[in-house]
């Protein structure tokens, strides 16, 4: 029996900045973002959205009457949680109508968050081939205006299900992982925006991704040469370029080159939506999956990573079932269709917080099917448009 990926959707708001504009309001030059850092867009979030409601409209993609009655759990990565106490996974679970004998839990270990459900959701269904696991990862990554990692925000959720024989990606029962107590990039409980050791956190990532490299080919006896692709966690796609061309003497010239076309195809989507932490391995692979020519069989590495830290090196075959044009469309059209906006807007856009008190927010500029519409008696109040 296969287990693995069947669905992989993704959603963040259509609002964005053009990186070559925030270049020049910081004085940068446009190629140290586009070159030097690897992104040439940003997704700007409003404050009508937020880790459950970027969620709920990835997963409308992939939870349907079809498959409703068959998901047993709900494993929800976040670092952006709207809650000490109570999971995003439980007004998730209410906005999508799933029934009540499920399991419903949010998970946290920095942006490796989602991989850890994506592992927990194989191992259930392994023992349960009949069921399916709902596994998100949804984030907003702020790190502030005039930061050196303002460049690398942005945000989005992703949305996977996992199943017995999956249409998209068999995964491999082996997998090597690693923690460590690191800070490398943190946020603590009263902030807003991260904070983070830049550097330093690009040292980590690629000692976390070489040990468990080493691992995983001691653990199978594979080697660089069974690998077509690999998708990388991409806080901003120069890392994954960083990570890539670590290993990359290990391969023939021939197979280097194909490992670098696939590489560039895997960012295609993240150069154009920056970060979303829990999700950004899933949205690569989603990239890497719509802009590679991939086959049946052949086999991609995942590598995800999580501050603070943890790292994971697994990986997956292509399933006979693959097809991947709808997704195309419909990034294309996602993509046509976005909002720029200015210096300005943006600014303006990422200032707004919500207040600690019950408020009721303007609407007007979001056409998500999921919204916040504000809070009441300390309770965030959602809205499914389809509902109203
Ligand atoms: N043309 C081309 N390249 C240029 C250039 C130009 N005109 N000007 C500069 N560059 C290059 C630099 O040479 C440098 O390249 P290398 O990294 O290959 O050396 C690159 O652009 C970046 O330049 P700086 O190092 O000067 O950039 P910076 O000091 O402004 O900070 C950063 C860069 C550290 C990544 C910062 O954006 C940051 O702190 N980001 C957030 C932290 C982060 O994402 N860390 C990743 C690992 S942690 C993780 O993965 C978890 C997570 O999601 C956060």
């Amino acid at each position: 029996m296969q287990i693995g990926i069947d669905q992989l959707a993704f959603y963040t708001p259509s609002t964005y900045l053009d990186l070559v504009d925030l270049a020049h309001a910081r004085g940068e030059e446009p190629d140290k973002y586009r070159i030097g850092i690897g992104q040439y867009e940003q997704a700007v979030i409003p404050v009508t959205q937020d880790a459950v409601t970027l969620a709920a409209n990835a997963a409308a993609k992939v939870v349907d009457e079809t498959n409703r009655d068959q998901i047993a759990m709900v494993l929800f990565g976040t670092e952006s949680g709207i809650d000490n106490s109570k999971s995003a996974a439980v007004y998730l679970k209410r906005l999508l109508n799933l029934p009540d004998n499920i399991r419903a839990i949010e998970l946290k270990q920095a942006c490796y968050g989602a991989t850890a459900g994506v592992q927990f959701a194989h191992d259930y269904v392994f023992l349960h081939p009949d069921k399916q696991v709902l596994v998100i990862g949804a984030d907003i990554a702020r790190y502030g205006l005039n930061t050196p990692g303002e460049v690398t925000q942005g945000g989005g959720a992703v949305a996977l299900t996992i199943s017995a024989e999956p249409k998209l990606l068999n995964l491999d029962n082996e997998t090597a992982f690693k923690s460590e107590d690191i800070m490398d990039f943190w946020r603590p409980l009263y902030r807003t925006e991260a904070l983070v050791d830049g550097r330093f956190s690009e040292n980590v990532y690629i000692d976390f991704f070489k040990t468990v490299w080493q691992d995983y080919q001691q653990q199978t006896n594979r080697t660089i040469a069974d690998f077509t692709a690999f998708a990388f966690h991409l806080p901003f796609t120069k890392m994954g370029l960083k990570a890539l061309r670590a290993i990359l003497p290990e391969a023939s010239e021939a197979q280097q080159k194909q490992l670098m076309a696939n590489f560039e195809a895997s960012r295609q989507y993240n150069q154009r939506v920056g970060n979303l932490y829990t999700g950004s391995l899933y949205l690569s692979l989603r990239s890497l999956f719509d802009n590679a020519s991939l086959k049946p069989g052949e086999r991609i590495g995942l590598f995800s990573y999580g501050s603070g830290a943890e790292g994971e090196f697994f990986s997956g075959t292509i399933s006979e079932q693959f097809d991947v044009q709808v997704s195309r469309d419909e990034f294309a059209n996602f993509f046509k269709n976005r909002q720029r906006l200015n210096m300005p807007e943006y600014e303006r856009l990422f200032s707004q917080q919500l207040p600690a008190h019950d408020v009721l927010l303007d609407l007007s500029h979001d056409d998500a099917r999921f919204v916040l519409t504000g809070i009441k008696h300390d309770q965030r109040q959602y809205l499914d448009r389809q509902q109203a």
